[in-house]
């Protein structure tokens, strides 16, 4: 199988500021990698209504972790990209933000996370693009790592595009071998547009791994998409992008001693699109 552009060059290249910008502007990828976040979390299976501190692993330009931030979760997030975290600090998204290669490990002390999203990055690992660089000794040293920073009983969600059966197969033994159990959830694995893959990885034990979507009949799965829906409406979150959605955000960004800037009549508004 051909290697996809994208892979043709380093992450941190690729992911210059022109790329970057896209995971401002382009309104499609924002949706999607909201949409996939949100099922990563999902996935997680965390206590209900309980604040936990996350990793988010390749975390770009914060969309992800948003949409962590938005279910009222606290987020650290580590990526190789300067570029894409300059953006994310632009964004003044709430998480912490690191520059680090997750092929290096896991920079953080034993424990410390509640559960790791990680949302279209971990495919990079299948790159050499250093002569040092051993895609299954990266892998292993990733997984290790990750697996000693994270709490007992915690998960960690990746979506991911593997580009062949082997790197499925290298993915879940390497992280087998780091400890943990689990395995690969296929969401609408008929479908070439929807299909989706998400590694579900567990520290706790043994657990079976959670259902998929789309392998029923389609009525069964408006039914199960609607009830998604219902449950996210029914957390009595304010609507994304609304006044209240911008004031509760910048609450947060207060209680954590982070620079905001003041509330005012604007605050919220709509522009106009010229400048
Ligand atoms: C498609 S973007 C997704 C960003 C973010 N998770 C989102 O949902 O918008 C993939 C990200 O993975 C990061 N990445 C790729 N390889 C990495 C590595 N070895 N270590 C850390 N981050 C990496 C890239 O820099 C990029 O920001």
């Amino acid at each position: 199988m051909s290697r996809r552009p994208e892979f043709q060059a380093p992450p941190e290249i690729f992911y210059n500021e022109d790329e970057a910008r896209k995971y401002t502007q382009n309104s499609r990828i924002i949706n999607i990698q909201a949409e996939m976040t949100e099922r990563c979390l999902e996935l997680l299976l965390l206590p209900e209504d309980t604040p936990c501190l996350l990793l988010d692993i390749g975390c770009g330009s914060g969309l992800s972790g948003s949409v962590l931030e938005e279910n009222g979760h606290m987020w650290i997030g580590m990526d190789i990209s300067n570029a894409m975290l300059e953006v994310a600090l632009e964004r003044e998204t709430e998480g912490d933000l690191v520059l680090s290669d997750m092929g290096e490990g896991v920079p953080f002390r034993a424990g410390c996370f509640d559960g790791a999203v990680s949302v279209s990055a971990i495919q990079w690992l299948f790159n050499a693009d250093k002569k040092s660089h051993q895609p299954i000794k990266r892998l292993y040293k990733f997984f290790s790592t990750l697996y000693a920073s994270l709490s007992r009983s915690a998960r960690a969600v990746f979506q991911f595009y593997p580009q062949n059966e082997t790197q499925l197969e290298l993915l879940t033994s390497q992280a087998m071998k780091a400890g943990f159990y689990g395995g690969v959830v296929i969401d609408y694995p008929n479908s070439t547009k929807a299909k989706k893959f998400f590694l579900v990885l567990m520290t706790g034990g043994s657990a079976p791994l959670p259902q998929a979507l789309g392998t029923d009949e389609e009525s069964d799965l408006q039914v199960k998409y609607a009830k998604r829906e219902a449950s996210r409406n029914a957390r009595g979150k304010p609507l994304k992008n609304t006044k209240a959605w911008l004031l509760e955000k910048k609450e947060r960004r207060r209680k954590q001693g982070k620079d905001t800037k003041p509330d005012t009549k604007y605050t919220g508004r709509k522009r106009s699109g010229r400048f």
